[in-house]
């Protein structure tokens, strides 16, 4: 019988969809241990430290992600926010307290690892193209989320947006839509010349994030800082088993 020590989990919002789902993932993994479930009801920093967590992993109502995060780094405790919205000054605000701490911080606007790859694959697309002399590439996004989802754009799509940008792409625009039936899809288009290249990527259940969550869990113990999305936890993993380098030309 192994005796490492299991790394400690607090799910704040573990009564909602995604909270339930991440505390069926924690308690089927060998290495962590589910510490609380955290409700709306409880105060968050008594219940961490009560609890002795290592790490918290925020799922709650879009715009409570910065105050939820700042206790869990006020707490000395690794934190995860999966919840969406929140804003380029909340970011900038909790990467600074994560580095002040050297505590680990990692907000992640989608859990899935096909966002993740679409989000690579999108950067490798407008990579090939802008020296194409396909100077003239329009990218846009559309985005497509359940009636429920109160952000508008989706915190992915800003992110995915962002990213493109940063590479060169010229200002995105997104095209929100909510409605029933459909959980959550992403496209992104590049349209040059007569050509249009359109990377979409849908998600049919929420069990989709689980993977993504567990990946999180785990690459928070090893950051002392801030990091935004997945794409470092992802991109390292790639780089070991070969594929990115495979793929992509040499940096
Ligand atoms: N990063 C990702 O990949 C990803 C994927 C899907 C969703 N999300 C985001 O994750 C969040 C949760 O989504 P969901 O679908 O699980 O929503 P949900 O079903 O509405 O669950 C949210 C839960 O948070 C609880 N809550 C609200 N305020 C709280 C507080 N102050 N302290 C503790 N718990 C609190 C709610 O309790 P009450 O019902 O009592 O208010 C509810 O149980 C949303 O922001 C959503 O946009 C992120």
């Amino acid at each position: 019988m192994s005796t490492q020590a299991k790394t400690r989990v607090a799910v704040i919002g573990a009564q909602g969809r995604m909270g339930q789902l991440a505390c069926a993932c924690i308690e089927q993994t060998a290495d962590l241990e589910l510490a609380t479930r955290i409700v709306r009801e409880d105060d968050i920093g008594t219940c961490l430290r009560e609890s002795s967590c290592e790490v918290a992993l925020d799922l709650t109502r879009a715009g409570l992600g910065a105050s939820h995060g700042r206790v869990i780094l006020e707490s000395g405790v690794r934190a995860v926010i999966g919840t969406s919205g929140l804003q380029p000054n909340e970011l900038r605000d909790l990467k600074a307290q994560a580095e002040e701490g050297q505590l680990g911080c990692l907000v992640v606007p989608n859990f899935s690892l096909g966002i993740t790859i679409q989000q690579l694959c999108s950067r490798l697309a407008l990579g090939f193209l802008q020296p194409q002399g396909c100077g003239d590439v329009q990218v846009s996004l559309e985005e497509q989320h359940h009636l429920e989802k109160i952000d508008s754009p989706s915190s992915t799509s800003l992110r995915t947006a962002a990213l493109l940008e940063a590479d060169g792409a010229p200002a995105i625009s997104i095209r929100s839509e909510r409605l029933e039936g459909v959980l959550a899809n992403q496209t992104v288009a590049f349209k040059w010349g007569a050509e249009t290249l359109r990377l979409s990527h849908q998600i049919s259940s929420r069990e989709a994030f689980g993977p993504g969550i567990l990946l999180a869990l785990n690459h928070v113990q090893t950051l002392n800082g801030f990091e935004l999305g997945l794409d470092s936890a992802f991109g390292a993993r790639m780089s070991e088993e070969g594929a990115w380098g495979r793929f992509c030309p040499a940096p």
